[in-house]
């Protein structure tokens, strides 16, 4: 028999869409090869109403891969679950991940995916926003392109994760601080698009410049990120669910009405080494 085919609603021309009539703890083989097929198209997924627990949360994360636990953010390890991540803000404690981003891009092999829930949501504020990577890319001229492909940059926690941030047990010397060299160009590896893949969080320098000319081709692509054409937007409830491929996108916080509690959890899925 036929399956019923999803309910997929485009959030931008660029990228998202949002589906609907699917329990993310019950999947069947047939709906989940359809959520990844239509993943790999929108790049990021948008789900409502997911009252799920921790463990199917991770399970969730299982069906795309391995679960990838953060070099030291380990929120809920005590718990029994170091794979997941909590992002919490209120008027103590202001909202993380507010700049453009690609996640973890410090190490050799960043995730595939991240999966994020809304636990408490503000009634209004703190969307996130997705930038798409491959519109990024096939927008710069066949000129651009070529003088990109050839290069190397270096991704590193400098700007984003002080020592302060590492767990005793795990500070690193300094020096020691992950560090690690990706293409500014990668190819993926299921679609076989090819994206921009550099990000103001972790990016530090391109290879074989000058400083003063990495910086400035640097704040270039930087900058192209925000284009609005190549953006979406997802406002969150309790119990929504964002999916993206972090391999073709990058994504921010919306840091407005940052005095509401916002609690967001994450799962992690391993990637592979960029090329
Ligand atoms: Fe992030």
């Amino acid at each position: 028999m036929a399956q019923p085919s999803l309910n997929v609603v485009p959030t931008t021309a660029a990228l998202g869409a949002e589906i609907s009539g699917v329990g993310l703890a019950d999947l069947d083989d047939a709906t989940f090869a359809q959520i990844h097929t239509a993943w790999l198209e929108h790049q990021v997924l948008f789900f409502r109403d997911q009252d799920l627990t921790p463990d199917q949360h991770k399970a969730f994360g299982r069906r795309f891969g391995e679960l990838q636990v953060h070099p030291f953010l380990q929120s809920r390890k005590d718990e029994g679950h170091p794979e997941i991540i909590v992002l919490e803000s209120d008027a103590d404690r202001p909202t993380l991940a507010a700049g453009w981003h690609t996640d973890v891009t410090f190490l050799p092999n960043p995730p595939m995916a991240s999966i994020l829930r809304a636990v408490e949501a503000p009634a209004v504020g703190g969307d996130t926003m997705w930038s798409s990577m491959y519109a990024a890319y096939e927008a710069l001229s066949s000129t651009m392109q070529r003088l990109l492909s050839d290069l190397v940059a270096i991704h590193d926690t400098a700007k984003t994760f002080s020592r302060d941030a590492y767990p005793a047990d795990k500070h690193p010397e300094p020096g020691q601080m992950p560090s690690t060299e990706h293409p500014l160009v990668r190819t993926h590896p299921e679609t076989g698009r090819k994206s921009l893949f550099v990000n103001r969080a972790f990016t530090s320098r391109i290879v074989g410049m000058r400083r003063r000319e990495s910086e400035t081709l640097l704040n270039f692509l930087y900058d192209l990120v925000g284009t609005p054409e190549f953006t979406c937007r997802f406002r969150w409830e309790k119990n929504s669910i964002a999916i993206w491929d972090n391999r073709c996108t990058q994504h921010r916080a919306v840091a407005d009405n940052a005095k509401a509690h916002r609690r967001m959890e994450r799962v992690t899925i391993e990637g592979d080494r960029p090329v």
